[in-house]
């Protein structure tokens, strides 16, 4: 399934004030935002990101006809200012920056990297070889009071005593090594009102281990000052968040850094018409910040 852009006209609006600026689209993925600040800016550019190179280079197909105003990175947006200077592009100068935060479509859907609990997989979860270990490694060699907490922190999951309990009763036995292995203890740990829900049991759990596996919060406070440094006076940079951990980390961000003004006093959200037609847009906070 094509990777379906949240907020998409709302967030190259808020940042695309100039025809013939710089931008940097920090999580290219299907590369929905990347080809609208192109096409709504003729004369602009714009440097696009992403950790996962099968992404990167299949969009870099998609977009071929745009590529004389594109470049195309594999990188880690927290090391942004090596990006940019590698690419001779000086602080200040960069007129908006998007952040579009989480996974895509291509991800979940490819049943090999291990983002589903649907599809069997090996543990896996790295968004790119950046990442220092695997999904498995975490749920096999963490302490269990550790996995607990990542557990309740990354997932907000109120059931995570229970699951890292019997994740460990369970490896004893045999290594996790599966998704479907681990949402099956997912759904074992669980009281059955809730193996019955409306969202299924493992999804939690699966979120956190995901934000872990490729520190997502920490890639995110260290990509945020970055493209501050980056931002050229009156730029913006706009974040799109799927989770209160990110939010909140924008929102401080945002607050705390002197040379930004707030845009968006309150996150703006989708409507109900996008809520309806992408699921996945309803946990979607979009903020955004100008350089002063
Ligand atoms: C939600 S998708 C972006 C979708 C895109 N805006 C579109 O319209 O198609 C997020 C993408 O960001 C990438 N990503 C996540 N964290 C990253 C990071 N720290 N550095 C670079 N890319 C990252 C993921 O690999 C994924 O492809």
């Amino acid at each position: 399934m094509d990777h379906v852009s949240v907020l998409l006209a709302e967030t190259v609006a808020f940042v695309n004030a100039r025809p013939d600026g710089l931008y940097v689209d920090a999580t290219l993925g299907g590369g929905g935002h990347t080809r609208k600040l192109l096409e709504s800016s003729p004369q602009s550019k714009v440097i696009a990101l992403d950790r996962d190179e099968k992404i990167l280079e299949l969009t870099r197909e998609k977009l071929k006809a745009l590529k004389a105003r594109a470049v195309f990175v594999k990188a880690n947006f927290r090391d942004l200012d090596k990006v940019l200077a590698g690419l001779q592009v000086l602080p200040r100068s960069v007129n908006g920056f998007i952040f579009d935060l989480g996974v895509s479509s291509f991800q979940l859907d490819d049943g090999a990297r291990g983002f589903s609990f649907r599809t069997e997989a090996p543990l896996d979860m790295r968004m790119g070889g950046d990442a220092k270990y695997d999904a498995a490694a975490l749920v096999n060699e963490l302490p269990q009071e550790e996995l607990e907490r990542l557990i309740r922190a990354f997932g907000g999951e109120n059931f995570a005593g229970r699951i890292a309990r019997v994740i460990v009763e369970e490896r004893k036995l045999k290594r996790v090594a599966t998704t479907l292995e681990l949402a099956n203890i997912v759904s074992k740990a669980v009281p059955s009102f809730y193996r019955h829900g409306k969202l299924h049991p493992a999804t939690r759990t699966f979120q956190a281990l995901r934000i872990a596996v490729n520190d997502e919060l920490g890639a995110l406070k260290e990509g945020l000052v970055k493209a501050a440094a980056y931002l050229a006076r009156g730029g913006r940079i706009a974040v799109i968040s799927f989770h209160s951990l990110e939010d909140r980390i924008v929102k401080d961000y945002f607050k705390s850094d002197e040379t930004l003004k707030v845009i968006t006093k309150k996150p703006v959200v989708p409507d109900d018409a996008e809520t309806a037609e992408n699921r996945r847009s309803r946990s979607a906070k979009l903020r955004v910040a100008e350089k002063l």
